[in-house]
């Protein structure tokens, strides 16, 4: 069986998931349940990329260690590619690949050495050390030379042309990869196969950035200054660039280097490898990546895509300055996944940049499929269901009947239809098989527009009423929902749970998600086939509401950003903290402890709890005992001088000496009342 390979960027696990990392999964996914259909053994790479001096100032901000971060950001990602069915579960990745895999260290360090040991296509050592000096872009994750930054009047430390942001100063030994001497091999890899890179004019942006002269790449960080990433073999005081560990995850996942992985057969896979990435990162992908395969003697992959950016709806880069940022929460709360997966698909051309506005989005989904597909789908089978009760006609139409059925505009002649949908179906896997997903789609709406035509002009409500027509009539209606079938098939990668819903509304039950749309044979829709249940597919959207509750979600996520700029919490935030009266029953000090009373508090629950309270030195244990005080109660339970407190009492804490004033009450409480 012929393999298929198709990876994602592994996403960075510094910030939230956005429209960008929804989108080339989706994308991605698109072509993985394609190239599945067509009979691929396939295999669907996504994940995140969690090291880097990126990833560890992200979790000092954010208050976690590195690891906390990206177990946090990898978990949003699986959440949101969740909500959207791209994770295994719904038919979608084969793996979230995450490079804090124990498997994935080891193989890289694999990587590393392979590359080490050969030399480069000059006879050179394909990885040296030297002391480096440059300025170096977090954010970018890469070493910027003099035109890739500015020096700002009256700063003295320069900033990223892409990020403004200022630049880390990096002066330090590092080991080099020789790239300089990987340019005629990578020109000639790529002038001669014009598939490797594609769409041409990213392609020939590369070459022209090879032909400007390659610079040796410094590959690893101290790790004094950076810790938080793959030690370079043998030596512990370097850590790995992050790009070198990222662009490796393609290998590792599937078994290079690490036994963990070893069964999935990383060559057979490897050998059609396909790595969709946005346009922002396809120098990495290409000239990187490349040299690094070369060097590590292994095969190029067969195609890097690059991909455009989406735009805000005037054309600008989505980004929080300009707050028009789209949220994938949002889009899963108000649409459906499909005609979502739809508009990305189409609105985008694959390889351009493509603006994205909620207008569009509702626009489409109302055009081409609540009143397309959808209005088809609908009116097809309902009419069956009333002129025939529920039962697939048989769409022959005899000689004699001809005359009636030309007198309706329909076409006797059913091939003429027949050979409309073959050259779709043809036009549509060869776009397809070619990433030109918006013209494949293009090609089957027009089949929609045609088949919509022939039910309008015909008129099957007057049909029905003319005893000549019968054929005519079945004929209009075992087309118009053989055609729905061969529709669904072909547009199941794209929308996989509508067709399959339409597809169990025709009354078929076989898995969709197997048939290959080369095998597609008009005919095969046995006439006296019962339709199933039908009901609408597509809904239609109220543009006025949806927008609506965008501006609500909208002002929502300010008032927040507001309160949190103020530091405001809010009411919900509060309750999440238990505060209950308590009544000291008993209290004693702690043996060796200066500090610390162990006290035994009735909450008005069966059992009274242990809470510790650092108080020792202004109150004595007597003082304590018989005061109604507040307690933290739902506060984790933790250890102090091997006891376990289960709470805390509240107090204030006042002057240099920060002596604790116990919080009390003026009037008697009942134990155990919550205070709000
Ligand atoms: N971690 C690296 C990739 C390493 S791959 C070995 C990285 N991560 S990222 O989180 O910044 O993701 C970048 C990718 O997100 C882009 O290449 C693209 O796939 C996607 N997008 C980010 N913004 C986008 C848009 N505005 N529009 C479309 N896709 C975009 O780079």
């Amino acid at each position: 069986m012929n393999t298929f390979y198709i990876t994602t960027p592994i996403y960075y696990a510094n910030s939230l998931p956005h429209l960008g990392h929804l989108y080339t999964t989706t994308v991605s996914d698109v072509v993985h349940r394609y190239k599945k259909q067509r009979g691929f053994e396939t295999f669907f790479l996504t994940g995140t990329d969690e090291h880097g001096i990126n990833i560890q100032r992200a979790a000092e901000d954010n208050k976690r260690t590195p690891q906390e971060q990206v177990d946090f950001v990898a978990g949003e990602l699986k959440k949101m590619f969740a909500d959207f069915r791209l994770d295994e579960a719904g038919g979608g990745y084969d793996i979230f690949m995450r490079t804090t895999n124990e498997f994935h260290y080891e193989g890289v360090q694999v990587f590393w050495k392979q590359m080490a040991e050969n030399s480069t296509p000059k006879g050179n050592s394909t990885i040296y050390k030297d002391f480096y000096k440059a300025w170096f872009c977090a954010p970018c994750a890469e070493f910027k030379t003099e035109t890739e930054y500015e020096i700002r009047e009256g700063e003295e430390i320069p900033r990223c042309l892409v990020h403004e942001k200022p630049l880390d100063r990096v002066e330090e030994e590092s080991y080099f990869f020789r790239l300089s001497d990987y340019s005629e091999i990578l020109l000639e890899k790529i002038e001669q196969n014009e598939n490797l890179i594609r769409p041409e004019s990213r392609r020939n942006e590369i070459i022209s950035f090879i032909k400007g002269g390659l610079q040796d790449l410094s590959i690893s960080r101290e790790k004094k200054n950076v810790s938080w990433g793959i030690p370079v073999p043998g030596d512990k005081d370097h850590v790995m660039y992050v790009w070198v560990d990222a662009l490796s995850n393609y290998l590792t996942a599937i078994g290079f280097g690490n036994k963990t992985q070893e069964n999935i057969g990383w060559e057979k896979f490897w050998q059609n490898a396909h790595h969709f990435v946005g346009k922002d990162i396809l120098r990495f992908h290409t000239v990187y990546w490349f040299s690094f395969l070369i060097a590590a003697g292994i095969e190029l992959p067969k195609t890097v895509f690059a991909h455009g950016m989406w735009l805000d709806g005037d054309g600008r880069k989505m980004g929080k300055t300009l707050g028009n940022i789209i949220k994938p929460q949002v889009l899963h709360e108000l649409f459906q996944t499909d005609g979502l997966r739809y508009f990305l698909l189409r609105e985008m051309s694959f390889g351009r940049d493509g603006k994205f506005s909620y207008e569009n989005l509702i626009e489409r989904a109302n055009a081409d499929l609540a009143k397309g597909l959808g209005n088809l789908s609908s009116r097809t089978l309902s009419m069956i269901t009333k002129y025939r009760d529920g039962l697939v006609p048989d769409g022959t139409i005899h000689e004699e009947n001809f005359i009636y059925a030309k007198r309706a505009g329909v076409s006797p002649d059913e091939q003429e239809l027949v050979s409309v949908l073959e050259s779709t179906r043809e036009e549509f896997i060869r776009e397809f098989d070619d990433f030109n997903f918006g013209s494949g789609l293009e090609a089957v709406w027009k089949v929609i527009a045609r088949i919509d035509k022939t039910i309008t002009e015909s008129a099957p409500w007057n049909l029905i009423k003319d005893e000549d027509q019968e054929e005519t009539l079945n004929a209009v209606l075992y087309r118009a929902t053989e055609t729905l079938r061969w529709l669904c098939v072909l547009l199941h990668p794209v929308m996989p749970e509508s067709t399959k819903n339409i597809y169990a509304q025709i009354g078929l039950d076989d898995d969709i998600s197997k048939l290959d749309p080369a095998q597609l044979k008009w005919g095969d829709l046995k006439p006296g086939t019962k339709i199933g249940e039908t009901a609408p597919v597509f809904p239609r959207l109220d543009q006025n509401k949806i927008m609506k509750a965008i501006e609500e979600k909208q002002e929502e996520e300010n008032e927040a950003a507001k309160a949190a700029e103020n530091n405001y919490i809010s009411i919900d935030d509060f309750f999440k903290v238990e505060l209950k009266v308590g009544e000291v029953l008993e209290c004693e000090s702690v043996p060796k402890s200066e500090k610390l009373l162990e006290c035994k508090v009735d909450l008005g629950e069966e059992d009274p709890r242990q809470i510790l309270a650092g108080m020792a030195q202004h109150y004595s244990p007597e003082d304590m005992v018989g005061k109604k005080i507040v307690v933290v109660s739902n506060l984790k339970p933790r250890k102090m001088m091997g006891m376990e407190s289960q709470g805390m009492i509240c107090a204030a804490s006042v002057g240099e000496d920060d002596k604790p004033v116990l919080a009390t009450f003026l009037e008697d409480v009942p134990n155990g009342a919550r205070l709000k």
